[in-house]
C-alpha cells in the first residue's frame, strides 16, 4: 500500500468513531502534498476530544450561584492600608529586576477582528505623534527598561499561524528595535479547529484543510513547554514572567511594584486590575470564591451582583482585569505538565469553510464553535494568588475595537496617551497648548520622574511633538 493511502486507513478508523469521517470526502482529488497536509492536521486536531471539550465547555460553570459566593479578591489597593508598602513593593521588584531574576512574555497569536486590520495587531499605527506600531511601543518599552536596570529582560514573543510570518518578518526588518537578539524568542501557539454549531462537526476550510484558528492566550502555557521555552527560562535565572498583552501601550513595563508585591506575599500568580468605573464595565471580574481567585467575565457576572456597594458606595467587585500577570517560572512549570490545567471555552463565531459538495460558504450569522483557552484561568490553581490596583488612566488603554467606536479604540488609546505624556510634561513645569498632541517615547522617559529629569521647566509646547 502507499504511504499517503496506509495513512488515511489509520486515520479513517478513528475519524469514523467520532463521526468525523467527511474530512475525508475529497481524498480522491487531492495530490500526494494535500494529502500529507490534510493528514497532520487531522493529527494534530485531537479529534478524540473535540466531542469531550464541546461537551465539557457546554456545561460550563454555574455563575449565577458561585458569584453569589464571591467576595473581593486579596488585593493591595491605591491609597489602601496593607501590610507590605508600596516602597517595599518596589524595591523589592527593582532588586529582582537587577539581579535578573524577570523574563516578559507578550501574547501576540490573536486575530485582531474586533479592530478590523488584516496584519498582526502588533504592526498597529498607535503613536499619536510618531506614528510607532503597538510593537515599537512596547518593545521600546523593554529595551528601556533593560538600560534602566542595567541587564537586559528577555523577551519571549508567542505568535500564532495567523500572525507568525509577519511577524517574525516585521521584526527583523525593524532589528527588534535594539533588543539583542538572542533576548527575544518567538514560538508559536497552537490551533482547534472550529465546528459546526449545530451538528458538531470540524469544518473545512478547503478540501485539503481544516477551518483552523489560535486557541486563546491560554495556549501560552503548552506552547511555552513545547517550544522549550520554560527550560530556557530556568537556564537563563529567571524566576518570574511578566505577562503582557500586545493590544495596551500604557502596560507598566515589569512594573517593579506589582513584581515586588507578588514576590513578597509569596504569590503564584498576580494580576495588575483597575477599579471598574461602573458595575457594568467589560472587564474580566477579579474575584475570590472558595478560597480560590478567578476571574468571572463581565457576561457571566448576575447584574445583581456586580451592583452591589460598599458602605461608601463604591463597587464591592470593584477589581477589573487589566491582563497584566507576573507568574512564578515554576508554578508555570508545574501547571504546563497536566493537560487540563486550563478548560476550553467555546465562542460562537462566523468562519469561511467549504459544504459537503466543496462550496464556498460565507455565512453572514455565526455558524461555527471555536475553542480557546484563557491564560486567566490558571488563577484558581495558585497556591496564592494576588491582586494589584493599577491606575487605569496612566495604565491601561487596550486598542480591541474599530476606528471612531467609544470603547477600546485606537482614538481612545491614543487621546489615554496624549492625556498621560501631557500630565509628565506639565509636572516637570512645562506648558502644554490646549489641545496640542505631545508623546514621549519610552527611549526619552518610561515614566513622570524620567521626564522632569530631562525637561526645562517653562519650556512651552505649541505644535504636535515626538520626544525621543
Ligand atoms: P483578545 O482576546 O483581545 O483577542 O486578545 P484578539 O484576537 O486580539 O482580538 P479579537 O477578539 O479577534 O478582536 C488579547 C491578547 O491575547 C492575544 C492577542 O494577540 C492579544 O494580545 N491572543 C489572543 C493570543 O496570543 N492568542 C489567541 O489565540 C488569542
Amino acid at each position: 500500500m502507499m504511504s499517503d493511502e496506509r495513512d488515511r486507513a489509520d486515520i479513517e478508523s478513528l475519524l469514523a468513531a467520532h463521526g468525523q469521517q467527511h474530512l475525508l470526502a475529497f481524498w480522491a482529488e487531492l495530490d500526494a502534498s494535500q494529502r500529507q497536509q490534510l493528514i497532520g492536521q487531522i493529527r494534530l486536531a485531537h479529534v478524540e476530544q473535540i466531542g469531550l471539550r464541546h461537551r465539557a465547555a457546554r456545561r460550563s460553570n454555574d455563575w449565577s450561584a458561585l458569584a453569589r459566593r464571591a467576595t473581593p479578591p486579596v488585593a493591595f489597593r491605591l491609597n489602601g492600608a496593607s501590610e507590605i508598602s508600596i516602597d517595599a513593593a518596589r524595591t523589592a521588584g527593582d532588586a529582582a529586576l537587577r539581579r535578573g531574576e524577570i523574563g516578559a512574555i507578550l501574547v501576540a497569536g490573536g486575530q485582531g477582528t474586533r479592530l478590523g486590520f488584516a496584519q498582526p495587531k502588533g504592526k498597529y499605527s498607535i503613536g499619536p505623534v510618531s506614528g510607532a506600531s503597538l510593537f515599537q511601543i512596547l518593545f521600546e518599552k523593554l529595551l528601556a527598561v533593560g538600560r534602566r536596570y542595567e541587564i537586559p529582560v528577555p523577551l519571549y514573543v508567542m505568535t500564532s499561524d495567523a500572525t507568525h510570518a509577519a511577524t517574525e518578518d516585521y521584526l527583523e526588518a525593524q532589528r527588534y528595535f535594539g533588543l539583542e537578539t538572542n533576548c527575544v524568542c518567538l514560538f508559536c501557539q497552537g490551533v482547534m479547529p472550529a465546528v459546526d454549531a449545530t451538528t458538531g462537526k470540524i469544518l473545512l476550510s478547503s478540501k485539503s484543510s481544516l477551518a483552523l484558528s489560535p486557541d486563546g492566550h491560554g495556549g501560552m502555557l503548552a506552547a511555552l513547554a513545547n517550544a522549550d521555552c520554560l527550560a530556557d527560562m530556568q537556564w537563563r535565572g529567571i524566576k518570574y514572567l511578566f505577562y503582557f498583552q500586545v493590544d495596551n501601550p500604557l502596560v507598566e513595563m515589569c512594573d517593579p511594584a506589582l513584581i515586588g508585591y507578588h514576590i513578597l506575599s509569596g504569590s503564584e500568580m498576580s494580576t495588575a486590575a483597575v477599579a471598574k468605573r461602573d458595575a457594568d464595565e467589560r472587564l474580566g471580574n477579579i474575584v475570590t470564591i472558595d478560597g480560590r481567585t478567578r476571574i468571572i467575565e463581565y457576561s457571566d457576572l448576575p447584574e445583581d451582583v456586580a451592583k452591589q456597594q460598599n458602605l461608601d458606595g463604591s463597587l464591592r467587585f470593584w477589581a477589573g482585569n487589566t491582563a497584566v500577570h507576573v507568574f512564578d517560572v515554576a508554578f508555570l512549570d508545574r501547571c504546563s505538565r497536566s493537560d487540563d490545567a486550563l478548560p476550553f471555552h467555546t465562542a460562537c463565531k462566523k468562519v469561511s469553510c467549504i459544504d459537503e459538495l466543496g462550496n464556498r460558504v460565507e455565512s453572514s450569522e455565526p455558524n461555527a464553535i471555536k475553542f480557546e483557552r484563557f491564560i486567566f484561568d490558571l488563577l484558581p490553581a495558585a497556591e496564592r494568588a494576588i491582586v494589584v490596583e493599577a491606575d487605569a488612566a496612566r495604565t491601561f488603554a487596550p486598542v480591541k475595537n474599530a476606528p471612531g467606536e467609544k470603547r477600546d479604540s485606537p482614538d481612545t488609546c491614543r487621546a489615554a496617551m496624549i492625556a498621560l505624556h501631557r500630565e509628565w510634561l506639565e509636572s516637570a513645569g512645562a506648558k502644554v497648548a490646549l489641545g496640542t498632541p505631545v508623546e514621549i517615547s519610552p527611549l526619552f522617559a518610561l515614566d513622570a520622574a524620567e521626564a522632569r529629569a530631562k525637561i526645562e521647566p517653562g519650556i512651552v509646547f505649541d505644535k504636535p511633538t515626538y520626544l525621543r
